[in-house]
């Protein structure tokens, strides 16, 4: 018996320790590929996820437990504002009547390098996110993509895929469909508690995004993609409906709608799909903007107009595209040429603040929704609207609701009759009415309506805070293995390349830097020189923006599509220089078929008058030094790098400062006594006093700043009191011949370092070309609500 149980102990111990080595070695690969080994595929923290729902819809709307809903979202895109605004943002959602907020998952900020490595820190936090959505009783529209679009660099795409051979993005092609379905498969899982059959807040997903609008360009391959996309999101098990936007060749997605007015969409998609629900996945409500633009605005009374007339015609979901637009942190603008701020005129503002009226009249329509929510929902929406005159229709919702529309351009008002009464209706509005009463009329701005249409313009600046700046040329920052300087043409690294024509930019940077230097030497002929004895640069093709240097002198800058056309002034008129081209992205294309073959940097030939250069041999380094030891984030190690090319201090005066291109600045800057009252107080940098470059807060990318002009001439002023007609994007701005942007936001959390007893924060910048630090001002604004 003995022996039995000591041979059954042992091959117990032996299977045991098998077992062990077998799991350690299991969890060995499992961390070894998920580098971050903080992955977990989260179960519910969060008691709310007990709420399970069964989630299906019909061609009216869909049905939650059984019970149609009317839904009206928001978009807000959770890393485009600091983590701990979340709350302050999805409470002023909640409170305003939003049901649902829409976001994209952003592929590239949780993959950025590879694909064996995860990041969800900070407001990359996307379980967070979602965790505050269902406490704040909000439902989910997640938009997995994987292409997301958005103004976002790259369409959300990671750089890495670019490595793929063969690669095609969306398409029907082996290597993309791997890559798509790694992702979403581990979306699913990662995010598995989060939808509702789990008791989580995402009702519905989108897979793709927009497609249909570009499948042609991809020939046959493009429906055969469009297919195989919802087949594998379907196949994905998720117990929720999945919508494509604008993509009405599938059966088992609902197709949605984007744009500025969807209700004439609505009839062609019940004739072609009479079981699926009417859903406008993005009323643009705003536009964003480009450098060199002016502030693009969205007349409120337009965007109620073409709300209420979407629910007139039968839609179930409206959303906002953006509720809360936010910032384009770090490099994560689109474009190219997107700004920093994506505030998009939303009713939610950059910072958070309402604003107004867009904020206050939404919120009061929505209050009216929900208010014949069940008396819109139970009635099947009209066939066809009754007419009452040659502008003025009305679609009737059993006795008691109707929504009159006077779609009329003209500039007075219309007089109809209507259930024995004459109505009065203005141009471009739809009354809703219930039981004769006017429920709401969305061309009324009410008289005691707050107005603050541009409230950067209420920021004030805080005073005397900076303490000291330091400063230090990126010329200049020659570090450890960074000895090798500008001039020496080492042998080829991970950041140095040499080839005897320029390669494309994205291959040499990997996207880790918006810069990189095109350097060569030359030695000047006859040709090099015009009739006069000048010396000019020409670079036939390149993106999207050079400064060029001889010699660490700077000569220039030149922008992309135009051609590059640039003096060079050698010192002394030496035959013989270094030639420095800083070529850089500004932000990479978020819209485009085929953005795998996307390229930058310099493609074209090189001239030095008719001399050509093209075939030179070339070093090129990806990004500034500065950037390379992460300067920014203001460690101990990086304290010792900072050498002070002039004595600065509190106070210095402009005069001290060296001003010449690529200089780092630091700005040790008080916060003694500021508000720390988050939700209530906002902070933003006024960058007026600079040129170009990039911003810093205690380590935390604020994003790109740049002082360029809008060149629109003509504003037209967003608060129009009789708003009438098709809005424009082009039509509607404000802050004409100003720089597109010169405020920058920066979240309170991040000003304080998330320590809010903290005294100091440190702004360190990269000055491209030249400005005055001492002149940039901290602002603050109070929130009003
Ligand atoms: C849509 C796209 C959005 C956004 C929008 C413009 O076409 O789906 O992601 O890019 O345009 O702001």
């Amino acid at each position: 018996m003995m022996g039995i149980k000591n041979n059954f102990q042992l091959l117990w111990l032996i299977s045991t320790i098998l077992l062990l080595f077998i799991i350690v070695l299991v969890n060995g690969i499992s961390i070894a590929n998920l580098k971050n080994n903080e992955i977990k595929f989260h179960k519910s923290q969060n008691e709310i996820k007990n709420n399970k729902l069964n989630v299906t819809y019909d061609g009216r709307s869909l049905i939650i437990n059984g019970e149609r809903k009317l839904l009206i979202s928001g978009s807000v895109h959770y890393p485009r504002t600091s983590e701990e605004m979340w709350p302050i943002i999805l409470k002023q959602s909640k409170d305003a009547g939003i049901d649902m907020i829409e976001t994209y998952i952003f592929w590239n900020i949780h993959q950025p390098n590879s694909p064996s490595e995860y990041y969800f820190e900070g407001n990359a936090n996307i379980t967070k996110f979602l965790d505050l959505c269902q406490e704040y009783g909000l439902l989910v529209n997640l938009r997995i993509g994987p292409y997301v679009c958005a103004e976002w660099t790259y369409g959300g795409f990671p750089i890495w895929l670019k490595e793929i051979p063969n690669i095609i993005y969306r398409d029907y092609n082996q290597q993309w469909m791997n890559e798509m379905s790694i992702w979403m498969e581990f979306v699913v899982k990662y995010l598995g508690d989060y939808f509702a059959p789990n008791g989580g807040p995402i009702v519905l997903a989108q897979v793709e995004n927009e497609y249909g609008w570009l499948e042609e360009e991809y020939g046959i391959n493009g429906s055969e993609y469009a297919k195989w996309s919802i087949d594998f999101a379907l196949n994905l098990n998720i117990g929720i409906p999945w919508i494509m936007c604008q993509q009405n060749n599938i059966e088992n997605a609902i197709d949605t709608c984007n744009g500025y007015y969807c209700h004439d969409w609505i009839q062609g998609h019940w004739e072609q799909f009479p079981d699926q629900p009417s859903f406008w996945t993005e009323n643009w409500i705003g536009w964003f903007e480009n450098w060199g633009q002016a502030k693009p605005k969205r007349p409120v009374q337009d965007m109620l107009f073409s709300n209420a007339r979407f629910i007139a015609y039968g839609g179930s979901l409206i959303n906002y595209y953006m509720w809360f637009g936010g910032t384009n942190f770090g490099r994560t603008s689109g474009g190219p040429w997107i700004i920093t701020s994506y505030d998009y005129d939303a009713p939610l503002d950059e910072f958070g603040q309402p604003n107004e009226p867009k904020f206050s009249l939404s919120s009061k329509f929505h209050q009216v929704l929900h208010s014949i929510e069940q008396d819109l929902l139970n009635n099947p929406p009209p066939k066809s609207p009754i007419f009452l005159s040659q502008v003025t229709e009305v679609h009737q919702y059993g006795s008691n609701l109707s929504f009159i529309t006077n779609y009329g351009t003209g500039p007075s008002a219309d007089i109809v009759q209507w259930m024995n009464q004459t109505i009065t209706i203005q141009p471009w509005s739809v009354l809703i009415i219930y039981n004769n009463q006017i429920l709401f009329d969305t061309s009324f701005i009410p008289p005691n309506t707050l107005f603050n249409n541009n409230t950067i313009n209420n920021f004030k600046p805080i005073k005397n805070i900076i303490q000291s700046i330091v400063e230090i040329s990126d010329f200049n920052l020659n570090i450890n293995n960074y000895n090798n300087d500008y001039y020496s043409e080492s042998s080829s690294s991970d950041n140095n390349v040499i080839s005897i024509s320029p390669i494309e930019q994205l291959f040499i940077t990997k996207d880790t830097s918006d810069y990189c230097w095109y350097i060569t030497n030359v030695t000047t002929t006859s040709s090099s020189y015009n009739d006069k004895g000048n010396l000019f640069l020409t670079i036939s093709e390149f993106y999207d923006y050079v400064h060029v240097f001889i010699d660490n002198d700077y000569q220039g800058s030149a922008s992309s599509p135009s051609l590059c056309q640039l003096q060079l002034k050698p010192k002394d008129n030496s035959t013989t220089f270094q030639l420095q081209i800083l070529s850089m992205t500004i932000g990479l294309e978020n819209y485009a078929a085929h953005m795998e073959n996307y390229t930058r940097g310099i493609l074209g030939s090189v001239l030095v008058g008719s001399q050509n250069i093209t075939n030179n041999q070339w070093l090129m380094k990806s990004g500034l030094v500065g950037e390379n030891v992460k300067i920014y984030n203001n460690n101990d190690e990086n304290n010792n790098n900072w050498i002070k090319t002039s004595e600065s201090s509190s106070s210095s005066s402009s005069s001290t400062l060296i001003q010449t291109p690529l200089t780092w600045y630091k700005l040790n800057i008080s916060l003694n006594g500021l508000p720390n009252d988050i939700g209530s107080t906002v902070y933003a940098l006024n960058m007026s006093s600079m040129n170009k470059g990039m911003i810093w807060v205690n380590g935390y990318s604020i994003g790109r700043y740049w002082l360029i002009e809008a060149t629109q001439s003509v504003c037209n002023e967003s608060i129009v009191t009789n708003y009438i007609g098709e809005y424009d994007p082009s039509d509607y701005r404000i802050d004409c011949n100003q720089p597109s942007q010169s405020i920058y936001s920066v979240p309170i959390d991040w000003l304080f370092n998330n320590d809010y007893s903290n005294q100091y924060a440190t702004i360190i910048i990269i000055e491209e070309l030249n400005g005055d630090p001492n002149q940039i001002q901290l602002l603050s604004n109070k929130i009003i609500n």
